[in-house]
């Protein structure tokens, strides 16, 4: 989704700029463009399609300067095309601004200022800030003061940087609400503005996460931030660890390909200093500030998330109501947010989100919050608005994910709701020393299962090869792993184009055996798990309906060879750890289709990275 890069300082602005949108290219965009303050006059390029666009265009016609703003957009008000690309000049030509969100009241906002004369050059949403700010310049003259009586007009979620002609010593910027972050960086006698920390750091470590409700003011020497009523705030600097370099492709094609096999990695460091091994193995997740008094009271939990966030949720409803005995609910956040749920104090809500920034995931944790829950999350970025909003998380340790279709960061998470069912289960006495042990010790197993998955590419590159023509796929799961059978779906759906559907394997008799021929395969999730004889009948059934079966399978499992057409194998895995391992063939055999079909994996048509629009 839109991605925001500004720069100030000594260097020329324009290629730091391009080097920071690139490295936000992964959210997803379909325009992209610039504007650099050159010799006191406000310079734009931009166009519609992707980045090697706006360079061609910077190379054909250069512009230098040593402040400027950068955007990528994801359409929401207006087509893709040029002059609906950001970043959107003001009448003066001395305001210049990049916006993420949705002005929801622009319709009458754009009404308003055009009685008062503004011309507007865009079907965007974003183009009446420009003229707001402009509006109150004429009457005061200072930008930050114009900016903040602008944002008073604006309904929605924002984030928004712009620079003027006339005050070329600072960029503004400002967050109201959840449309993605504003963060900015602070460099030696120069400073970097993004909506995501992975566009500045390669220049600087040192980072300021700017708040809702906040403004901020950057200069070469260094960073004000202002309440919305002018009033200065105290900020905090933070220290990031993450390497930009593990956001390269390396030896893979595409990043989703390297994140699928960056797996073992993510699930070792997932797991490595979480587990007490002087302490009868239990199990250590300190960011969750949870004392036994609280894991006693707590009466119900409810997950909630989006896309495949909200499928390791589901997995994380089996995991704690199994070990823990606690009634878990799992809520699609852009519902929860608005079905008026029943929370009390004795209520938690755990956001599941790689990002931490989707924006109807942060609402459904504020109602939640408003209502009195107490709010966990398990996020991926470090800092990002789920991690700080949020009264204790868990951090996935998954390391930067590119790739739009979520691979490791839906491991990584099967692991931590795995690890928190284990301590909720020991705070609340629903486990035995014993029966700790063996789940600690099954935890153990589990970087190495996963990448016997993953030697098993080979053959799941053979079978995409017979798959790439289908228009239609029916996933099937059941139990624990009746999420894979949607993630499965989704991963298919998402990156190749082909009509997926995950259902739960036994509703299949009440409508979609009748899709059931030759031409729609069935993809039955069937490892070695408690539900192992029910999906058996599944399979029958479909096969009795000239269905063509794939199944996931364990090792060594004849009756399932012998009754389906093909089978991706895995390793025997102790079932409640099994959605780790049957999906890494599924996120493999998605992907081969789609590489194979010859199509954009990393950035699939429509999708975002991490959607802050609601
Ligand atoms: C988008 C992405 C999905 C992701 C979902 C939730 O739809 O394309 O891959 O699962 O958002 O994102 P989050 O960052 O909250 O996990």
């Amino acid at each position: 989704m839109c991605g925001i890069v500004g720069y100030i300082g000594p260097r020329d602005a324009t290629p730091v700029i391009l080097a920071g949108l690139k490295r936000l290219e992964y959210r997803g965009y379909d325009s992209a463009g610039l504007a650099i303050i050159e010799d006191g006059r406000i310079k734009i390029r931009r166009d519609v399609g992707k980045l090697s666009q706006l360079e061609s265009l910077v190379e054909e016609s250069p512009v230098s300067g040593n402040i400027g703003i950068g955007h990528t957009r994801w359409a929401t008000h207006g087509e893709p095309s040029a002059r609906n690309a950001h970043p959107h000049l003001g009448m003066t030509g001395d305001i210049v601004l990049v916006h993420n969100g949705i002005v929801e009241n622009y319709m009458e906002l754009r009404e308003e200022l055009s009685a008062e004369g503004a011309v507007f050059n865009s079907e965007t949403d974003s183009e009446v800030i420009v003229h707001l700010v402009e509006r109150y310049l004429s009457t005061n003259g200072n930008l930050v003061d114009a900016a903040r009586n602008a944002l008073s007009h604006l309904r929605g979620a924002h984030g928004i940087v712009m620079i003027s002609s006339k005050e070329p010593d600072k960029i503004v910027a400002a967050r109201i609400g959840n449309a993605g972050g504003v963060v900015v960086g602070m460099g030696e006698g120069e400073m970097h503005i993004a909506s995501d920390m992975p566009a500045i750091l390669e220049h600087t470590r040192k980072i300021v996460f700017l708040e809702s409700q906040q403004i901020a003011v950057v200069t070469r020497q260094g960073l004000d931030i202002l309440a919305l009523d002018g009033r200065t705030i105290d900020y905090q600097v933070s220290s990031v660890s993450w390497d930009p370099v593990s956001a390269e492709k390396g030896e893979f094609k595409h990043f989703m390909e390297k994140e699928i096999h960056e797996q073992v990695r993510s699930l070792t460091e997932t797991i490595s200093g979480r587990i007490d091994f002087r302490n009868g193995h239990s199990i250590r997740l300190p960011e969750l500030n949870l004392t036994q008094k609280f894991a006693q009271d707590i009466r119900k939990i409810f997950i909630t998330a989006c896309g495949t966030a909200a499928h390791a949720g589901m997995v994380g409803k089996v995991l704690i109501e199994h070990i823990a005995r606690i009634p878990v609910e799992v809520d699609i956040a852009s519902e929860f947010r608005y079905r008026d749920p029943i929370v009390d104090e004795n209520t938690v809500l755990l956001a599941v989100s790689q990002s931490g920034e989707t924006a109807d995931t942060l609402a459904a944790m504020e109602e939640g919050q408003r209502k009195g829950a107490t709010l966990w999350s398990i996020v991926n970025v470090i800092g990002s608005q789920a991690m700080r909003i949020s009264d204790g998380y868990i951090s996935m340790q998954s390391g930067p994910e590119i790739g739009v279709a979520s691979t490791k960061a839906y491991t990584a998470p099967l692991v931590d709701l795995y690890m928190l069912a284990i301590l909720l289960g020991d705070l609340r006495g629903t486990l035995d020393r014993k029966s700790r042990q063996k789940l600690v010790d099954d935890l153990r197993l589990l970087p190495d299962l996963a990448g016997r998955c993953l030697d098993r590419e080979a053959e799941v590159e053979r079978l995409a090869r017979e798959l790439i023509h289908v228009n239609h796929c029916l996933y099937l799961g059941r139990g624990i792993n009746m999420p894979t059978a949607y993630e499965g779906a989704l991963k298919l759906k998402e990156i190749s184009y082909i009509h997926a559907e995950g259902y739960p394997a036994g509703e299949m008799k009440h409508g979609p055996i009748a899709l059931i021929d030759r031409e729609m395969p069935v993809v039955v999730i069937a490892p070695r798990d408690p539900w192992y004889e029910k999906m058996f009948s599944q399979i029958e059934q479909a096969k009795a309906r000239g269905g063509v079966v794939i199944a996931v399978a364990t090792d060594g499992d004849q009756t399932i060879a012998d009754i389906a057409d093909h089978v991706l194998w895995v390793p025997h895995t102790p079932w409640l750890l099994s959605p780790v391992t049957t999906v890494i063939p599924l996120q493999m055999l998605a992907y081969h289709i789609a590489a194979q079909r010859g199509l954009d994996v990393d950035q699939p048509r429509n999708l975002a990275k991490s959607v802050t629009v609601e």
